[in-house]
């Protein structure tokens, strides 16, 4: 039996992928490559001495899912795929409704044909808007912002509807709060696509020199320093996270919400000086004006998973520097040495990949 990890060659998926293979669990990977690439793939076997399917698809793809469906003992499923940049899904809202939401319906659809209804599903913290008080608990009222927390909280509700449909089926919806880091090996991490979005990816390239300085989106912001309040979740611990989740949908039925957070924030300025101790080097700055959108301060209540999942976030952000440091400085372009792909459904050769284990 196996699970299907669907955005397996993305930066939380490739540490899933790990996690599984080092808990011995058989795994068929599917992804197309538009936010990652295959070298991420390469990099688990070599990570984890292990093999496994992986499948060159969109998930928008039907009759080819159904082959993966066909070929494979799917037990489960793990849906990472997805679009996910907030000030992209602006811009291009149609892009990320297509395929955020077609493409889950798709693997519901085709879920359900082939009677595995255990499911893992990544939401997002984003889903609680500009929270009203923290720490956030699960049941804090939803309202997302933009239109990628938009298709975060449409599928809430179509997983939540597809239930009370059939109560045979089980499934975990997982709110992340905000991952960083990398594998302890600097082996695979976060790659982000042109200029990095987000905080500790920045940081990273500024510390490695491919990026001048950092801008501090505000400093007037009510917390201790003035800048901007996270929850900041090593993705190694993230990704444990879904193995518990996979216990508990395996095991029983129903569909449960869980937060995925470590309960603590820590402020931008905090983590920039975490990050130049783990690093050794000056993460030049500079404030300016606060980013449209954002929120002052979002952590986590993570009590829920804690005693319903028996998961507990263990890496502090000490740690989340020192590997993301490891990942940017053994890999100062990410994951560049990109393989060439022929196929667009299979890749069968033997230096890339894989049949089964
Ligand atoms: P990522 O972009 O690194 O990984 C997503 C993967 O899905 C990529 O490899 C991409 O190529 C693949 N993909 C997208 N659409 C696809 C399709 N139609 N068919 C096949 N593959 C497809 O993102 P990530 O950071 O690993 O995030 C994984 C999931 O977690 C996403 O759903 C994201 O929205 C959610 N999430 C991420 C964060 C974060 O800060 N990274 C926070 C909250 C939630
Ligand atoms: N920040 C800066 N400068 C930067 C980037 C970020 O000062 O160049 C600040 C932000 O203002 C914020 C903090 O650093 O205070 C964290 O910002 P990120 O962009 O890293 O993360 P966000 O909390 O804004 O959003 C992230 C993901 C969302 C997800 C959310 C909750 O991008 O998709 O976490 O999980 F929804």
């Amino acid at each position: 039996m196996a699970i299907l990890i669907t955005g397996g060659a993305g930066y939380i998926g490739s540490h899933t992928c790990v996690e599984l293979l080092n808990a011995g669990y058989e795994i068929v990977v599917l992804d197309n490559f538009i936010n990652s690439k295959p070298e991420a793939i390469k990099r688990i076997t070599e990570i984890t001495g292990c093999t496994f399917k992986f499948y060159y698809n969109d998930l928008l793809d039907k009759k080819s899912l159904e082959e993966i469906f066909l070929e494979n003992k799917i037990e489960a499923v793990i849906h990472f795929a997805g679009l996910k940049a907030v000030g992209e899904s602006v811009y291009i809202p149609l892009q990320y409704y297509h395929n955020n939401i077609l493409s889950t319906l798709v693997l519901c659809e085709t879920m359900k044909k082939y009677n595995v209804k255990k499911l893992v599903f990544s939401s997002s913290a984003t889903v609680y808007g500009a929270p009203e008080k923290c720490p956030i608990s699960e049941n804090s009222p939803l309202r997302a912002l933009n239109p990628y927390g938009r298709t975060k909280l449409m599928i809430e509700e179509i997983l939540q509807d597809l239930y009370v449909s059939d109560t045979n089926w089980s499934i975990s919806i997982l709110r992340y709060f905000n991952p960083i880091g990398a594998h302890e090996s600097g082996q695979i991490g976060e790659d982000p696509h042109g200029v990095p979005n987000n905080l500790m990816p920045y940081i990273a390239q500024v510390a490695i020199g491919k990026l001048k300085e950092l801008n501090v989106f505000g400093d007037q912001y009510s917390t201790n320093d003035g800048t901007g309040v996270r929850d900041y979740i090593h993705v190694v611990d993230l990704a444990l996270g879904h193995l518990r989740a996979l216990e508990k949908v395996t095991y029983s039925t129903g569909i449960e919400v869980y937060n995925l957070g470590t309960g603590k924030g820590y402020s931008v300025l905090e983590m920039i000086s975490a990050f130049e101790i783990a690093s050794g080097k000056k993460i030049p700055y500079k404030i300016v004006d606060p980013r449209p959108g954002d929120v002052a301060v979002c952590y986590a209540d993570p009590v829920k998973a804690m005693e319903s999942l028996g998961w507990i976030a263990k890496k502090g952000i000490n740690e989340m520097c020192e590997d993301a440091w490891r990942w940017q400085n053994k890999n100062k372009n990410g994951y560049e040495k990109n393989l060439h792909i022929e196929s667009p459904h299979f890749i069968p050769s033997e230096d890339f990949l894989i049949r089964s284990k």
